[in-house]
């Protein structure tokens, strides 16, 4: 059955090396990224790594495996770059909830306040906005903003973060977050210590604050992955909520220790990003192949949204 005819992982990816070399392509991956298709790729890291790298790549066409606003990122960065998407239709659940018209709404009602947008917009948000920031970077960017009063789109998860870390700047925040992070609970978080009475916990700052209040460590992906793979950190497991793609990263940088995700054999559910999920190395391989899924961008709208993520590039 076509369906389930297996998958030769090592044929494929030789066909990819020699596509990227024939036809001067990168391939570059978030961190949430299947293990096979991060292991294609030229560059893994988070959404603030993945937008410098697309700024800096030397090639005429960039694959983009992650969700439509990071290739949208690279896109609006190298506007004369080819930008293939492996997965067009793999959308970010947090950066659809905002628009440029309720963002503009909410600029009517605080009229001297920065717009600051999460990267995780779409570009019509980001058009909008004063200036990006990733999870990595917001706290230094909001401190540079001008204004006393900022308004923070769409994250509230990362809002609360910023509020904690920032004291002298008040967070105009939008009722935006990830479903995939702010549904994990306290309680959920609770039952994993249980179970690893002493493992320290780092969690991503997209979950809800009274996770993020018991966590030891809140940080990106990149800043996670850092955290718990420093054998400074003097443990033999660690407990991390975020997306269970980041796992594979860790056990390759340090094998010495285990990492805790949430699984169903923990007792609380996979937390899992579906949309990058959807992204296949057969996907991969075939968009390079075909050089199809070409992400393409009003002209008007690339000038505009731009300027907030350079922005955010000069401050970071
Ligand atoms: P990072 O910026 O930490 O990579 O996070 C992106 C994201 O979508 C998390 O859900
Ligand atoms: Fe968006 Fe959440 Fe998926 Fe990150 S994990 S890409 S915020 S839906």
């Amino acid at each position: 059955m076509e369906l389930l005819r297996p998958v030769d992982y090592r044929k494929l990816r030789e066909e990819i090396e020699r596509l990227k070399r024939e036809k001067n392509a990168v391939i570059l991956a978030h961190y949430y990224q299947r293990p096979e298709v991060q292991d294609v790729a030229d560059f893994v890291g988070d959404s603030l790594d993945l937008a410098r790298k697309a700024k800096e790549v030397d090639a005429e066409i960039i694959v983009f495996c992650g969700v439509h606003f990071m290739g949208e990122t690279a896109k609006l960065l190298n506007p004369e770059k080819k930008v293939l998407m492996p997965e067009p239709k793999a959308g970010c659940a947090m950066a659809d909830t905002a628009t440029a018209e309720a963002v503009l709404r909410l600029k009517e009602k605080h009229p001297d306040a920065w717009v600051v947008s999460y990267v995780n917009t779409t570009a019509e948000v980001k058009a909008v906005s004063d200036v990006c920031c990733t999870s990595a970077n917001a706290a230094g960017i909001i401190e540079k903003v001008p204004s006393k009063e900022v308004i923070f789109v769409p994250d509230k998860g990362l809002a609360y973060f910023i509020s904690k870390k920032v004291k002298d700047k008040r967070i105009v925040p939008f009722e935006g977050f990830c479903p995939d992070h702010y549904l994990f609970t306290g309680r959920m978080l609770e039952r994993l210590k249980e179970r690893h009475p002493g493992a320290p916990v780092g969690v991503h700052p997209e979950t809800p604050p009274e996770v993020q209040d018991a966590a030891d460590f809140v940080g990106s992906t990149s800043q996670l992955l850092r955290w718990a793979t420093d054998p400074a950190l003097g443990a033999d497991e660690v407990v991390i909520i975020t997306e269970i793609g980041l796992k594979y990263q860790m056990e390759r940088r340090n094998p010495s220790r285990r990492y805790v995700f949430p699984t169903p054999e923990e007792g609380t559910g996979y937390l899992f990003c579906p949309q990058m999920k959807s992204i296949t190395l057969e996907k991969v391989y075939e968009t390079l192949r075909e050089e199809k899924n070409e992400l393409t961008l009003p002209e008007g709208l690339v000038e505009r949204a731009r300027r907030p993520i350079e922005l955010m590039l000069e401050w970071s």
